[in-house]
């Protein structure tokens, strides 16, 4: 392919808003201002109510004030007072205090309560702390803060964080939660300022040894030393298994040795979670991660599929290390991966999950730390192969002067890889996230906005306000926007409303919601989630037939052609659940393309933890062979050490980007206290941008290309470089030419021709 510029058309082809660049990295820095002795003052006017119930009103319901209740089995946790919410009606009835301008907006609070319920039985509630807010425009806002199970044994301590984009009209804090005829009890109620967590500490140097297998005897060269039976089943040593690693473990050591053939036979199993074990516990080092590996069978005599895994046991604490289900007598790959954070007394390793009475064998157990710089070379020399392209500037000019030897710069101004993030209305009100995100991102997709339950929260009731203006925001910055989602099948996901139709009652919402929504906005979202996670719920199918996923593919396509439409899951890609393992996720695909749905995107959600390259590319070469794009469509991961959050999320988006079959990653948000995850965030609430922001802006930066040197004999200047938009600028004596480019993909080499 070949693009042609003369110079004349220099001013027409720079489309780019520049002041957009992606090349400089923006430096917010913590905002420390803000009214002198604002520090450490509680927002909550008496808070432990010295002063009665000064200052307090029952939200929908009557207070009261004790100093001990029930003939004083009920005493204040501290201080001398306690308040009830008592004569409660409704769930939302409780205590509530009016804090309308005594808090400021772009800065973290923490909240801390202290609570307990009164009732007659001995049924636990959940109590929650939420803010409700009125916007200038009138627009309400609820935000929850905490939330936790309470009895009317103890007080508990309610903890959460929040942050405002905005300064509200009015704004009241409040306890709410159990069914009426329960009091919520409240001892006190702290609103400070929440406290600026020092930036963590990288826990491990960079160049930590990786040392090799942790598992003992994982060959069976020794018979079964080293291991022991969980429960009263029976270890034994057979032959016949498998000589190769399994391939996920052979892509991470980067090896080709063999096994020994071995496996471990365990019998006599009369408990599902019975099988072999060892302890580990010393041998682990805290923070790195672990992979673990192993091919596993079973017996004969299983009616229906079996669940194998490998699990940790961390100080009595279950944690995953990888699942499979099948239903054959073939060795299966087993892979997961795992973290450990805090010292623990006590990690014993095992692997259970078939029924009682069906035997299990395991051959090849190993667990080892990865090392992801080794993996990092070699997807960087796949990234050079898919993601960039040779080009070659030709520059010519009619008069017989000749360019040989000028000097030429090229840079590039941006990556045209889809890179995005969640966004919500709120954050708009916040100059600096808006600066973060378009400086950031080229894409976007809505964290709540065009959910159903927010579009029309009851029925008839519509609201495509927020909507219509994040689209807006993104449109006037060229970011284009994903659409999420038409429906979604988990059912605690569904407003009452919907959830209370009969069947005919809801085919017929179904259809209004379909219509409704895509006429609307008709060629103004790329993608759309048709029907999100439809390996892990199954509302709409119970409901409405088999043909229901079917059909609202084919309906949404013959509403907005223009929009590709994807299915959208969780769990795809770590090997962690077998409700949604890559073989079920194409499974599904392959069953609604038979029924003629048009899926055009495979959406693999990725709120993922402790990934491990190998384990994220064998899902993703699974996927790949539909040959329909994958996005990575929700990338979020959780840690609450930010440099270790900044390797997991190096190694998700590094592998994304140097896969074939990728062709998008959007991450669900990043600013702190906007995230439905903890510890995920890029960017601190006050705006610093963390180790982890920090890393996601310096893959930005390596994923631009720029080239300088002269032009050669044939009047050329040949470079490699990523896709997307490029600048060069030429010098001469007699000119001076800076112009713009666009590298797209292909094969062959791009021709940009440009005449002087
Ligand atoms: C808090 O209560 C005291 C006593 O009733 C009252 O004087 C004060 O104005 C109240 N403060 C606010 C902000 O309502
Ligand atoms: C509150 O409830 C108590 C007990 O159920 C009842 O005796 C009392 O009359 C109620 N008070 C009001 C104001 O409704
Ligand atoms: C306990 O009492 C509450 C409040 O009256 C009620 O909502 C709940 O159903 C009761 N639980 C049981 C198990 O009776
Ligand atoms: C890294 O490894 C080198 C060579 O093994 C060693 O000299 C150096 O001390 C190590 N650095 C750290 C921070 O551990
Ligand atoms: C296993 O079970 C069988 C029959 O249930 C019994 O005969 C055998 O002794 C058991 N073997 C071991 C090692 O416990
Ligand atoms: C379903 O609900 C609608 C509206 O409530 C009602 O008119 C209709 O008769 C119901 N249909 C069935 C089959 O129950
Ligand atoms: C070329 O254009 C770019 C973008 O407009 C600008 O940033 C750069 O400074 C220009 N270079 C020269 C030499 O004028």
């Amino acid at each position: 392919m070949e693009i042609h510029f003369s110079s004349l058309a220099l001013v027409s082809v720079v489309v780019l808003h520049l002041g957009l660049s992606a090349e400089s990295i923006p430096v917010y820095q913590a905002t420390t201002t803000g009214p002198v002795g604002a520090g450490d003052d509680n927002v909550i006017l008496n808070p432990r109510f010295e002063d009665g119930l000064n200052n307090w009103s029952g939200k929908g319901c009557k207070i009261e004030l004790h100093k001990s209740m029930e003939d004083g089995k009920v005493f204040p946790q501290s201080g001398m007072f306690f308040a009830s919410a008592t004569n409660r009606t409704e769930n939302w009835n409780g205590i509530e205090q009016d804090i309308t301008g005594r808090v400021q907006r772009k800065v973290a609070y923490q909240v801390t309560a202290v609570v307990r319920i009164y009732v007659d039985n001995d049924t636990s509630a959940g109590v929650q702390i939420t803010l409700w807010l009125q916007e200038p425009d009138f627009r309400e806002q609820y935000i929850s803060i905490a939330s936790s199970q309470v009895t009317n044994k103890d007080w508990v301590q309610l903890q959460g964080e929040f942050l405002l984009n905005e300064t509200p009209s009015r704004l009241v804090i409040y306890l709410e939660g159990p069914s009426p005829g329960t009091d919520i009890l409240v001892n006190s109620l702290v609103v400070k300022r929440a406290e600026k967590i020092p930036a963590s500490a990288r826990p491990f140097s960079k160049n930590a040894t990786f040392g090799g297998n942790i598992i003992e005897n994982s060959y069976l060269d020794d018979g079964t030393t080293g291991w022991f039976p969980l429960g009263n089943c029976a270890l034994s040593v057979g032959t016949g298994s498998p000589h190769v690693l399994p391939p996920m473990a052979r892509d991470s050591l980067g090896t080709y040795e063999s096994l020994s053939g071995r496996y471990i036979m365990v019998t006599n199993r009369s408990d599902s979670w019975m099988g072999p074990a060892q302890m580990i516990t010393d041998k682990l080092k805290l923070y790195l991660t672990y992979q673990v590996s192993a091919w596993v069978r079973i017996g004969p005599g299983a009616t229906s599929p079996q669940i194998v895994n490998v699990a940790l046991g961390v100080d009595g604490q279950w944690i995953n290390g990888g699942e499979v289900e099948f239903n054959d007598d073939n060795w299966h790959e087993i892979g997961g991966s795992f973290r450990i954070e805090k010292q623990p007394s006590n990690v014993m390793v095992y692997v259970q999950g078939p029924a009682s009475g069906v035997d299990l064998m395991v051959s090849g157990l190993q667990i080892f730390p990865v090392n992801r710089q080794v993996r990092f070379k070699y997807l960087k020399k796949q990234t050079d192969k898919i993601r960039k392209r040779d080009i070659i500037l030709k520059f010519s000019r009619s008069e017989s002067s000749n360019t040989v030897g000028n000097s030429v710069k090229v840079r590039q101004i941006k990556n045209s890889f889809p890179l995005g993030s969640c966004v919500t209305r709120t954050s708009m009100d916040n100059e600096k996230f808006v600066k973060f995100l378009v400086k950031s991102f080229n894409w976007a997709v809505f964290e709540n906005e065009l959910k159903w339950s927010w579009t029309e929260p009851q029925e008839g009731k519509f609201n495509y306000r927020d909507a219509d203006e994040l689209l807006d925001l993104c449109k006037s910055y060229n970011i284009e926007v994903r659409g999420h989602c038409i429906f979604w099948e988990m059912e605690y996901t569904i407003q009452s409303w919907v959830r209370s139709l009969n069947a005919s009652g809801l085919m017929t919402a179904v259809q209004n919601r379909l219509t409704g929504l895509l006429t609307r906005y008709k060629g103004q979202f790329r993608h759309y989630d048709v029907n999100n996670e439809m390996l892990h719920g199954s509302f709409y199918l119970d409901r409405l037939g088999k043909d229901i996923r079917a059909n609202m593919f084919k309906t949404s396509h013959e509403l907005d052609p223009y929009a590709t439409l994807f299915v959208n899951d969780y769990h795809i890609e770590d090997g962690s659940d077998i409700r949604s393992t890559p073989e079920k996720y194409i499974q599904q695909i392959l069953d609604l393309q038979k029924q003629g749905a048009p899926v055009g995107g495979i959406g693999i959600q990725g709120h993922i933890d402790v990934p491990v390259g190998p384990i994220i590319c064998s899902a993703l070469d699974k996927l790949g062979t539909l040959g329909i794009p994958i996005w990575f469509t929700e990338l979020d991961v959780s840690c609450p050490n930010e440099f270790v959050r900044a390797d997991d999320l190096e190694v998700v988006l590094r592998e994304a980007f140097a896969h074939p079959a990728v062709e998008g990653v959007i991450l669900w948000g990043f600013w702190e206290l906007y995230m439905s995850r903890k510890n995920a965030h890029l960017v601190n609430a006050d705006g610093k941008i963390n180790a982890a922001g920090k890393r996601f802006l310096s893959l930005k930066k390596e994923w631009l290309s720029h080239a300088s040197g002269h032009i050669d004999e044939l009047g050329e200047f040949r470079f490699r470089g990523f896709h997307g938009t490029y600048n060069v600028e030429f010098v001469s004596t007699t000119e001076k030419v800076n112009m713009t480019f666009v590298v797209d993909q292909g094969e062959s080499p791009l021709v940009v021709s440009i005449d002087l």
